[in-house]
Order: structure tokens, then C-alpha cells, then sequence
């Protein structure tokens, strides 16, 4: 029988899939070549005794109906019909890497178009699939996932649990048998489940082992999988979860998936999130001008819900002189907000509190020659509101049931065309009446009762929710946007296209944000991670650092400082004013490099780094989070650099405690003297690393000589 291969070739990753007689991912993986029709046969598999006596193909969208027993790639019906459809292949159309494959179930009347990119400048696989009714009645679909195979040896897989002032916590299985299926139903991307893993082979590191990462770009409920056939074979799946009832289709209406994006790496998990990297920095978020991120000073953990103008305007002046770049007034400045009981949903400036309007604060903040940002929080209610009061009816909810509510607030229901427009007036007219360059855009609970006209409506929600930014984005093309959800509870590509920032946790502390942002650094660049210095004692774990820990853990995000810097003494204002101005010195490089984590063999020690794409500098950070196992903590090995080149090591910052503390009768020759190693040396044979107290870090630069 023909067969007909497509080879596409990415960077250092190639994709090979069979489009005849069954449209099937054969190979992905590594560069290879000496791809003839050989060589394809010599990859076809044993039919074994025992089991059905045809081969099953692993389909790219796997179907029951072909005598796969694992999860089928779509399942629905209609009116209990039509629920095993098997696609046949039908065209094809291929644009350099882009593929537009379609297939067909004539007796179940289902199209399926599935999209695949090979990016071939970063390897980022790129997916979705497209289901349309084509008869006449409706059709029900309860799921639509992309399906994609890897192979019997990725069998260890590193996920994601977390909370709220806890992202990104990995965590790690082996898949030998069964799988492991991870849920999140709670109406936002979640602090809980990250929509994305890595899976590979056994032991992969940061910088070893061949790894497949994965990521569903969406910002609702979503369903990912991992599953071990009984003949081994291995596949992920990743979908959009849907409500019963919520997708039906009337004839000639489509459904596509979000989309997938996917990374395979041979070096570990530092090639994935390069390829994750820079796919972000090319496609997905694109800086109004270009210009450089600028360093920010939001005010919640200053002032909370107690604004002043004059005393704002105050922390402005100071703000400026730390170097602040953006000043953000955080919740509390609209109509009747003094806590979070009241107020969500009357998007009208508090002139209880702001006699004078907005614009004095906005003008001294602007004539400071810093930018000025605005919160708010659209898709919530308060029951105590002007705007509850007026309309009882526009909540997010199934009619005749109580729902909770979640820090006292309600959602409202954004398909209904009334709240759309209502919303868009307000934030519209916010970001005309004043010089807003920065908006912070909250979320701030759960979704209990995504119901819209009685059906659920999840998916429609979301959908509207990037209608809505999109509206305003188009109408201010040059307004920036946070993603922010109580820190980091809605953090993904998909709404990552629509803003330029994320609120990455609520927690400031340094250690839990070390943590936080090397389980976010996966798949981000540093940016887009909101990473502000804390005041001393952290609000949220009570616990105190010193400046040189707090600053240097921000430095490696998109930096700013969260706390009244009015209150703050001259000691800890010198302190902003160094890392703020060391962030400012190294930004551009942060912030286009290449980031590596560095494998070592103590874990209280975490080493990161970022390395200039074209191998002339680069800054690592030592960062000593608990007690050092050993007396000595051994050698840095820096991989990453060009092996041919020589390195300057210079010290740009370092503990008080490592001269003063007394930890050490001598301290490492390159902490006493300026030396210069070559790139092959740092990778292979390092550095000798100092004793130093946990909770402390320590910063070093590297330039090519
Ligand atoms: C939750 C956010 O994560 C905080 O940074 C702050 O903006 C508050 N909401 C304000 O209510």
C-alpha cells in the first residue's frame, strides 16, 4: 500500500509523520537523517499474539473504531449516535513546516483538521485540532484533545502542584505502567495544576537526559494526560475540559482545541525551556515599542486599600529616587473600596478619596518620568456594589442554586452582550480619561457556576474574556497589561499573547520565590515573571531576609519593588537603589539571553544563569537556600559558555556575612582576585564555591575576553 511520509526538520529537533493510508506521528525527536522508505519500514511494528490481529495506530487523534483501547482523541455523540469515529485521511496541504491535514468520518458526518508547526528556529511544535458537524443534527462533543506519542523510554515524568503563594512546585513520577491524568476545574489556569509537564528519560536533569515538554495554551479548565499503553507504547494528551452539555455543534459549526505547544530537548530541561523561550520571545509577547522593561513600584503591599493622594504622591517621589521606572496603584482606588468586601464592579475613581481626581497623582507620577499603571479587577463583583444593586442578574451562575462566594465576590457572566460592553465602556474610558501606560488586570477567585442561559459556558467565558482584552488592546495598542490571578493563578501562552507581564506569586519571600520562579523558568522567560523585593519581613511567611537576598532574587525577572518606600529606612532605600540599578546594568542581557540551570549535586545550593545568545557574557547566581549538606559545597560548573573562549569572573555581588561572618579561614582565590577561565574549564572542572549562610545568594558575571 502507498504511504506517504512528511519529514519535517526543525533546528535540532525533526518530526516524521505518515499522512496514507492513517495520519500518525512516527518520529519525533532528535535531528535524523537517512529518512528513505527503508527506513520507515524498519520501524513497523510486530503484530504479537494475543491481541487483535491487525497493528493498532497510535492516529493523531487515536479512535476506538481502529482498536485503540487507550483514551480516544475526541469522544461524543449525537443523540447516541456517531460516538466511535474512525478519520480517514482526505488532504493535505504543506507551507515549509506547516501542515493542514484533513481527515473525514463520512458515516459520522465529522471533519477533523488537524494544524502542526515545526517551528524550525526554535523547535516548538505547535498543534490543534478543529472538529465540524456535517450533518444536519447537532452533534455533542464531551472532549477534543490533542494526542501526541513519545517513546518507551521517556518514562519519567516532572509535573507541576502548587497554591496560592505557592506556584510551580514540580513534582516527579515514573510512568511504567498506567498514567497519570492531572484535572483542574477551577474556572482559571489555577495555582494548583500548571497546564504543562515534561516527561523523559529516566533521571533527566537540567542539563542531561532527553526531555518532551508540553503545554495546553488555555486559560479555562483543561485536562492533561499521560498514559503507558500495555504494549508500551507511551502518548500525552492535552484538552480544554469541557461541562456536560457545554460543546454542541449544529451543522457546519467547528470546536478547535487550544493550542499545544511542545518542545523535545536531547539536553535536558534547560534546551526545552530555551526552545519555550524563544518561541515566547518571537510569537507570543510583543513590547509596545520594544522598549526595555521597565522597573516597577506597586503599591498593595505599601498601602493596601488606604490611599491617600498626597501620601501616594509622596511614595512616587521616593519611588523615583530608587530608579523606579512604572508606578502602579494597586485595588483600592475606585468608589467605596476601603477592603475587599465592597465595590468590585463600580469602576468609577473613589472621590472620597480622591477629591482632586486621579489626574495630580497621575501628572506628578508622569512629571517624575515614570510611566503610571492602574488596577483592576473586571470579571468580579462584589454583592455590595452599585453595580449588584442595579443588575442582580448579570452574575456568572446557574439560575435557582446559591453559589459561594470567594473573597467575597461574585463572577460575571461576559457573554452576555450587556456586561461585555459595559465592561469594555469603563476600562475603555479609564485608559482614555488618563496617561495609563500599565494596566494590572486581577482575578481573584474561582469559578463555581460558569453558567450562561442555563448551559454551561466555561469555555465561553474564557473566550470572552480574551474578546475583551483584545477589544482593548486594539483601541490602546501601546496600554500594557499583567496577567495576574492572587499572584500566579493565570499564567499561560494563551493569555500571554494578550498581556506582557505576570503577577508571579503573591509571595514576596525571597526563599519561596527562589522556588516559585526556577518552577516558572521552565516555560518563561524572565520578562515576563513579575519579580518584586519585598519589604524585610515578608507579609505572607513572617519571615525576614536580608536586602542582598531579596534584591538578588528579583533581579532575574521583570523586576520591581513592593512596599511603601516612605516608611522604609535609608539603609533599606540604599538597598532598592544597588539592585535596582544592578537590574537596570543587566536587563538586557537578562532579558534576551539564554537561561540555564545548573545541575549540582547539593540541592540547598541552586545555581542560575543567563547567557548572552551570542556566548560573550553571562551572569550566574549562587543561591545557598538552606544549610550546605557538606562542610564544602564542592565546584559551580557553568555550562553553556563557548568552550573556545576565555571568561573574566567577576564578583558583583556577595554576602556581608561571607568576609565578615567568620564562616571560612579563607575564602576561594577567585573572591580575592579577578581570574580568567576559559569556557571549556567553567563547564568541566568550575570554580571551588565558598561556605556560605542559607538564605543568601551570590552573584557573579562572566565576560569574554
Ligand atoms: C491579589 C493580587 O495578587 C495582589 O497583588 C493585589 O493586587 C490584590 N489582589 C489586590 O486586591
Amino acid at each position: 500500500m502507498k504511504e506517504d511520509i512528511v519529514h519535517l526538520h526543525g533546528n535540532t529537533s525533526d518530526l516524521i509523520i505518515q499522512t496514507h493510508p492513517v495520519v500518525e506521528i512516527l518520529y519525533w525527536g532528535d535531528n535524523i537523517s537517512g529518512v528513505e522508505t527503508n527506513a520507515i519500514q524498519a520501524i513497523k511494528r510486530a503484530i504479537p499474539n494475543g491481541r487483535l490481529d491487525v497493528d493498532t495506530p497510535m492516529t493523531i487523534s487515536p479512535e476506538q473504531g481502529r482498536g485503540v483501547f487507550s483514551s480516544p482523541g475526541m469522544e461524543g455523540h449525537r443523540q447516541g449516535l456517531d460516538w466511535s469515529p474512525v478519520f480517514e485521511f482526505k488532504t493535505i496541504q504543506q507551507n515549509g513546516n506547516n501542515l493542514l491535514i484533513t481527515t473525514e468520518d463520512q458515516n459520522a458526518g465529522l471533519r477533523l483538521v488537524c494544524e502542526l508547526n515545526l517551528d524550525p528556529k526554535t523547535d516548538v511544535l505547535q498543534l490543534r485540532h478543529t472538529l465540524t458537524n456535517l450533518k444536519s443534527e447537532t452533534y455533542q462533543v464531551d472532549r477534543l484533545a490533542v494526542t501526541l506519542p513519545l517513546p518507551e523510554r521517556a518514562e519519567e515524568l516532572m509535573a507541576f502542584h502548587g497554591r496560592w503563594v505557592r506556584e510551580f512546585q514540580p513534582h516527579r513520577l515514573k510512568v511504567k505502567h498506567g498514567g497519570y491524568q492531572q484535572e483542574n476545574r477551577r474556572g482559571r489556569t489555577s495555582h494548583e495544576y500548571f497546564p504543562g509537564f515534561m516527561q523523559g528519560t529516566s533521571g533527566f536533569s537540567e542539563q542531561q537526559g532527553e526531555v518532551w515538554g508540553f503545554h495546553l495554551a488555555w486559560s479555562g479548565n483543561h485536562r492533561l494526560r499521560t498514559d503507558v499503553k500495555t504494549d508500551g507504547r507511551r502518548f500525552v494528551q492535552a484538552e480544554a475540559l469541557y461541562f456536560s452539555g457545554e460543546m454542541t455543534l449544529a451543522e457546519g459549526e467547528s470546536l478547535s482545541t487550544p493550542w499545544v505547544y511542545a518542545a523535545y530537548s536531547a539536553h535536558g530541561l534547560n534546551g526545552m525551556s530555551h526552545a519555550f523561550h524563544q518561541f515566547i520571545r518571537q510569537q507570543i509577547v510583543h513590547f509596545p515599542d520594544n522598549k526595555p522593561r521597565p522597573v516597577h513600584l506597586n503599591t498593595w503591599e505599601g498601602i493596601y486599600f488606604d490611599h491617600n493622594p498626597e501620601y501616594i504622591m509622596q511614595m512616587a517621589s521616593r519611588a523615583a529616587e530608587l530608579g523606579v521606572e512604572r508606578f502602579i496603584i494597586d485595588d483600592g482606588w475606585f468608589k467605596g473600596r476601603n477592603n475587599d468586601l465592597a465595590a468590585l464592579g463600580d469602576w468609577y475613581l473613589d472621590t472620597k478619596k480622591y477629591p482632586n481626581g486621579l489626574e495630580p497623582v497621575v501628572a506628578h507620577v508622569r512629571n517624575l518620568g515614570m510611566e503610571f499603571g492602574i488596577w483592576v479587577e473586571p470579571e468580579m463583583i462584589n454583592p455590595d456594589s452599585d453595580l449588584f444593586r442595579a443588575h442582580p442578574d448579570w452574575l456568572l451562575a446557574v439560575e435557582g442554586y446559591q453559589q459561594p462566594t470567594g473573597r467575597y465576590q461574585y463572577v460575571l457572566d461576559l457573554q452576555k452582550p450587556q456586561v461585555f460592553d459595559y465592561l469594555l465602556k469603563r476600562l475603555d474610558s479609564l485608559l482614555s480619561s488618563y496617561d495609563v501606560a500599565y494596566v494590572k488586570w486581577d482575578m481573584n477567585r474561582e469559578i463555581v457556576q460558569p453558567g450562561h442561559d442555563g448551559y454551561a459556558a466555561l469555555d465561553g467565558q474564557t473566550k470572552a474574556l480574551y474578546d475583551l482584552l483584545d477589544e482593548l488592546r486594539s483601541r490602546h495598542p501601546k496600554v500594557e497589561f499583567e496577567s495576574c490571578a492572587s499572584g500566579g493563578g493565570r499564567i499561560d501562552f494563551e493569555i500571554l499573547k494578550r498581556t506582557h507581564r505576570f503577577w508571579t506569586s503573591d509571595n514576596n519571600d525571597a526563599l519561596e520565590r527562589q522556588h516559585i520562579q526556577r518552577g516558572m523558568s521552565y516555560f518563561f522567560p524572565p520578562e515576563v515573571m513579575g519579580a518584586h523585593i519585598g519589604g524585610r519581613h515578608c507579609h505572607c511567611t513572617r519571615r525576614s531576609h536580608s536586602i542582598g537576598f531579596r534584591g538578588l532574587t528579583a533581579l532575574f525577572g521583570h523586576m520591581g519593588v513592593e512596599l511603601d518606600p516612605v516608611k522604609e529606612s535609608a539603609e533599606e532605600r540604599a538597598g532598592f537603589t544597588r539592585y535596582i540599578a544592578l537590574h537596570k546594568q543587566l536587563r538586557s542581557l537578562l532579558h534576551s539571553g539564554k537561561v540555564v540551570r545548573i545541575d549540582h549535586h547539593d540541592p540547598a545550593l541552586q545555581i542560575n544563569g543567563v547567557i548572552a545568545q551570542d556566548q560573550s557574557s553571562a551572569v550566574f547566581l549562587l543561591s545557598q537556600l538552606a544549610m550546605p549538606t557538606y562542610t564544602l559545597s564542592g565546584c559551580a560548573r557553568f555550562a553553556g559558555l563557548d568552550p573556545n573562549k576565555n571568561y573574566r569572573l567577576k564578583v558583583l555581588d556577595h554576602p556581608a556575612s561571607l568576609r565578615t561572618g567568620g564562616v571560612m579561614k579563607k575564602l576561594p582565590q577567585w573572591l580575592e582576585e579577578e581570574l580568567t577561565l576559559s569556557g571549556a574549564w567553567l563547564a568541566k572542572a568550575g570554580i571551588a564555591l565558598p561556605v556560605m549562610d542559607p538564605e543568601s545568594a551570590l552573584l557573579i558575571r562572566l565576560d569574554a575576553v
